[in-house]
């Protein structure tokens, strides 16, 4: 069969999707996207990137109307050779993975598969699940063949990391092995295989990781700040000059939309025997809390008002999803007279304040997120700083809660 397309890229104006279509078609292949969101369809279609990622723009501009089609309309799943699928893959409100969403989701697509069609699954994934859909998709009466190769781009740096990661790539039969290599090797010659179980586990257990490490920094941080030394200091002297702690990361609210859920899924997964995942959440989910209850101790914060620097879930990045910055407003708001909002990034949101309201109105300022634009911050002495990420200038911050 001919395929009006080389690729379908499903939930493709996502975060992860959209640098993926780009990078494809500005590799040369002809790349469709659907998408159900509407207002993100018609963005794109206008030329307007819907969120904010290094070095996307451009490309749209280049490649939209001659090698990159975009649209909610299904149809353009039928008439692509392979179909890339990058929905959201949320835990439950009990922090339980949705395997549910993915066969509905497919259920829904069965009339726009067809023979031969190679499905590459790449949104993170509860451990199993491919080999289990490739099954119930093979049950039906056509044969499509499936791969798992996973996303480990960092957000706000897809466009670059697309092409100068490796790529771990994940077959259910060597057709969809080989297949998906081919396809992924536009991008990059350094293809890593795997089972697709092993792939699953892979993402897993690089975010697990990653959070666990932040958690780490997180403890101690919070044990320093508790018997009054200066944890950066100490982290200073433990890096400097020695190979070993050179990955050991800065304290900070360590949240988003991938590695909390993917800890939780990990869990779930080991039947709920993952104390070192558990533990990591307990604490970077009590970062908040300890930042306040420090405050508490100090001040009165009930008569005053405290503003938050940042609420992206990490620097200069416009998104909100999971972040810690939003737990900390919530925690002030039960505490304080007043809670005030700013984000440099985030210009969307409604409720955000600008920095001359912050600085007339505040007693405290909490950096929730260290964007880029904070290091030239000037911020009256008047006001307290509480800094966690050690970022801002020395002169900013008070000796006594760094
Ligand atoms: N954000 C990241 O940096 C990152 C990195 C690596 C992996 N991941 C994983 O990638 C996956 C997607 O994450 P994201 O951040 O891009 O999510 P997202 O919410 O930004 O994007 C998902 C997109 O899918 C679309 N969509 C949802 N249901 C659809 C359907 N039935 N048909 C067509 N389109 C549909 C949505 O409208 C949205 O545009 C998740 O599994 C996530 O864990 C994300």
């Amino acid at each position: 069969m001919a395929f009006d397309y080389d690729l379908c890229v499903v939930g493709g104006c996502g975060r992860v999707g959209l640098p993926l279509a780009l990078c494809f078609a500005a590799a040369g292949l002809q790349v469709s996207v659907h998408d159900i969101n509407q207002a993100a369809v018609a963005q794109v279609n206008g030329r307007v990137m819907p969120f904010q990622e290094d070095g996307a723009q451009p490309v749209l501009n280049e490649v939209l109307g001659k090698n990159l089609t975009v649209a909610d309309d299904p149809d353009l799943i039928r008439r692509s050779a392979a179909v890339v699928v990058v929905i959201g893959t949320p835990v439950d409100e009990h922090l339980n993975p949705q395997f549910g969403r993915l066969t509905e989701f497919f259920d829904r697509l069965s009339e726009q598969l067809v023979d031969g069609h190679l499905i590459v699954l790449r949104s993170t994934l509860f451990p199993g699940s491919t080999d289990r859909l490739a099954r119930l998709l093979n049950r039906a009466d056509k044969k499509v063949h499936v791969s798992f190769c996973p996303e480990r781009i960092a957000e706000g740096k897809g466009m670059e990391e697309l092409r100068s990661l490796p790529q771990i790539v994940s077959g259910c039969s060597e057709e969809a092995y080989q297949r998906a290599s081919q396809l992924f090797s536009v991008l990059t010659q350094d293809i890593i295989p795997l089972k697709p179980f092993e792939a699953e586990l892979a993402k897993l257990f690089t975010n697990s990781w990653r959070y666990i490490q932040f958690a780490a920094a997180n403890q101690f941080y919070m044990m320093a700040q508790d018997f009054n030394a200066d944890f950066y200091r100490i982290y200073d002297a433990m890096r400097y000059r020695y190979p070993r702690t050179e990955g050991f990361p800065k304290a900070g609210f360590a949240a988003g939309p991938c590695l909390f859920k993917d800890t939780m899924q990990l869990a779930s997964f080991n039947n709920n025997n993952f104390m070192l995942g558990h533990s990591a959440m307990l604490i970077n989910e009590g970062l908040p809390n300890f930042v306040v209850d420090q405050l508490r101790r100090r001040r009165n914060l009930a008569e005053e008002t405290v503003g938050i620097l940042g609420m992206a879930f990490k620097a200069n990045v416009d998104d909100g999803r999971e972040s810690l910055s939003y737990k900390l407003r919530k925690v002030l708001q039960f505490e304080c007279r007043r809670v005030l909002c700013h984000d440099p990034v985030m210009t969307g949101e409604d409720h955000l304040v600008d920095l001359e309201q912050l600085y007339r109105d505040c007693q405290v300022l909490i950096l929730g997120t260290p964007h880029k634009e904070y290091k030239e911050l000037k911020i009256p002495p008047h006001i307290e700083v509480v800094d966690v990420w050690n970022f801002l200038p020395k002169e900013n911050v008070s000796e006594s809660i760094r």
